[in-house]
């Protein structure tokens, strides 16, 4: 089968190329996929620029992608969810990607069903940043009338956020660059903050919740405009100490990572505050949930722009611009 691989960590367009390679054979818990579309993330190109090789190394040639949509074509003698023919999407396990690949071998509770009325596409964009902001939520106790703010709205985590939130009752606010504030008010955020002309640190204080999708300042930022006992979690700033352990870090980089989380620290205990890096996980069932609130229409996907397979190296440099309307896709079938 064709697959696209990561020859060596560096630059996107060097390291990646597609080669031949055997299809997978699945596990007695396992199901084969003949995958229609894959939805491209920015831990991609980190990965394959090798970013996040201090928490996981790879082994070259390697396989790449996480996202996936398509249709079960094998399955393994202890797999019961799931039936030869059914539509599905997943986020596959962070041990074994290889979306961007004619087929792959998935844990079966990491697949759920597709929502009926998304195609493949739609489908495919949604697994990643729907799992991270469902886990992101419920650690941050998120509730009707809390105020949230979603930094980066018009991104592939924040089109979704902004819809999730609303159906949870919160008032939103987001920020986003002038020539996306039109279609990101359409998502149902109740203030979008144009940070090319106004300040968010002038438009929000005193809120419950900060989704941090941006790192670096915005993470100390984060800390100006919570109320007291008001939450941070992060998905781009600094390691917590009770995710470095969740990753087996060692007490050399733990040390490391509290010398550079010191002012974090400070803060929240300036503001009695809760903060949290959340390194999302992949779950089947959080995904059939997912299905439910799309097919009820609570939540839209949101696609920018679709590539063929064989332009998927252009996929993940448009995915690197961080510019994204949205989901960037590879259409593999
Ligand atoms: N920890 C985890 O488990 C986890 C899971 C998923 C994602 N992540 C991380 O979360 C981050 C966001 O992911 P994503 O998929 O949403 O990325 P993305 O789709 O590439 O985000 C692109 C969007 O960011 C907006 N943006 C860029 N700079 C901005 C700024 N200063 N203020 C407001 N908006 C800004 C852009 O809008 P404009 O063009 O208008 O600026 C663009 O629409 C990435 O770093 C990713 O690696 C972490």
């Amino acid at each position: 089968m064709r697959a696209l691989q990561i020859k060596g960590y560096g630059d996107i367009k060097a390291s990646l190329a597609f080669g031949e390679i055997k299809k997978p054979v699945i596990k007695n818990n396992q199901v084969l996929v003949e995958v229609h579309s894959a939805g491209v993330n920015p831990i991609d190109y980190k990965i394959t620029e090798g970013l996040l090789k201090s928490i996981q190394k790879l082994n070259f040639p390697a396989p790449i992608g996480f996202d996936v949509s398509g249709v079960v074509v094998e399955k393994g003698s202890d797999v019961k969810n799931l039936n030869i023919g059914d539509e599905i999407y997943s986020r596959v396990s962070s041990d074994s990607p290889g979306t961007f690949a004619e087929y792959v071998a998935i844990d079966g509770d990491l697949v759920s069903l597709k929502p009926s009325n998304v195609n493949f596409s739609e489908a495919s964009g949604l697994p990643l940043v729907a799992l991270t902001t469902i886990q992101s939520f419920e650690k941050a106790n998120l509730k009707s009338g809390d105020k949230i703010l979603i930094h980066a709205g018009s991104g592939g985590i924040g089109t979704f956020a902004i819809q999730y939130a609303k159906s949870m009752g919160a008032y939103v606010y987001t920020t986003t660059s002038t020539k996306n504030v039109a279609w990101v008010s359409e998502l149902g955020a109740d203030r979008v903050i144009d940070y090319k002309k106004e300040n968010y640190l002038d438009v929000v204080n005193e809120i419950d919740v900060v989704y941090d999708t941006l790192g670096g300042n915005y993470t100390h930022d984060a800390f100006e405009v919570i109320k007291n006992g008001g939450k941070v979690i992060s998905i781009a700033g600094e390691i917590d100490n009770e995710t470095a352990k969740e990753l087996n870090l060692n007490s050399i980089i733990r040390f490391l990572l509290a010398l550079k989380r010191r002012k974090i620290t400070k803060q929240i205990k300036k503001k009695s505050a809760y903060y949290k890096f959340l390194l999302m996980e992949p779950s089947g069932s959080q995904l059939t949930n997912i299905k439910t609130l799309v097919e009820s229409q609570l939540i839209k996907p949101v696609l920018d722009k679709e590539f063929s397979f064989s332009k998927s190296i252009e996929a993940l440099l448009y995915q690197k611009s961080g510019r994204a309307k949205g989901k960037v896709i590879i259409k593999v079938k």
